[in-house]
């Protein structure tokens, strides 16, 4: 069967056999440090249910063909990932500046013969914004990323008491993620979608600015499986 002609069933069978097939313990050190597996093994059954709830609700806003680009892509988004690829047969970047999580997510996914198919690339976002020609942008807890933005994510979330913050750094990484939200806005073709979370919706409002495009949110947010920031989409014209 080739891809854009699965049905959700084949797609219910994929996934399972991949969330089945990853590297846990790889994956657990990478994104939670300690009892880094143990974590894994709680949310898996989530990464799955939310993963249909997202991939369902993405299908229904994106053409046929096309093409997206996701930032910062983890275990979260496989789910979306190959429902978008294999139901939809849209054309796919994602990326994730971590080598070694795309080692592993990669794997994964050459373990249940997909890794033909969706591939998670080793770059930086604002590179692969470069490229161009994007209809669709996902770009899921990439601001909110405590280990990339420690200050940004620090006072977004409410970690850092005003007394601690240093405040030229926090400009600093301001500016950084202004440029990369710059960036990768720059890559969406208009009319488009940005599929994002709530915190980090300002970030594209304010790169949208400049251009004159309209973005308009839409109400209805889905609650993601790894981080838990919820997220919606973004009508871009
Ligand atoms: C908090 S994790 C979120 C992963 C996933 N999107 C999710 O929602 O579960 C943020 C990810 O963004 C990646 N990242 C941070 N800055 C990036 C950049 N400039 N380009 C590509 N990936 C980036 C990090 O390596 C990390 O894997």
């Amino acid at each position: 069967m080739s891809a854009a002609e699965w049905s959700w069933d084949s797609w219910r069978d994929a996934t399972e056999r991949l969330l089945a097939a990853l590297d846990w313990q790889e994956l657990g050190e990478i994104y939670f440090h300690e009892h880094g597996e143990e974590r894994w093994s709680q949310i898996r059954p989530q990464v799955f249910e939310l993963g249909e709830v997202w991939a369902r609700a993405l299908l229904k806003r994106v053409p046929q063909g096309g093409r997206s680009l996701y930032v910062g892509a983890g275990v979260a988004e496989l789910p979306v990932l190959i429902a978008e690829r294999c139901i939809r047969g849209r054309s796919l970047r994602a990326v994730n500046r971590s080598t070694r999580e795309c080692d592993v997510l990669m794997a994964g996914l050459a373990s249940v013969g997909l890794a033909g198919i969706i591939k998670i690339e080793p770059m930086d976002g604002a590179i692969a914004a470069a490229y161009g020609g994007y209809d669709h942008l996902g770009c899921v807890s990439l601001f909110s990323d405590p280990e990339t933005w420690p200050l940004l994510s620090g006072v977004a979330y409410g970690r850092i008491p005003p007394v601690h913050l240093d405040v030229e750094a926090f400009v600093r990484e301001r500016e950084q993620a202004r440029t990369l939200a710059k960036a990768m806005f720059g890559g969406l073709k208009r009319p488009g979608l940005i599929t994002t979370s709530a915190e980090e919706l300002g970030w594209f409002l304010e790169a949208a600015a400049p251009s004159g495009a309209e973005c308009e949110a839409e109400d209805d947010m889905i609650p993601t499986a790894v981080v838990g920031d919820p997220i919606g989409f973004v009508r871009v014209r």
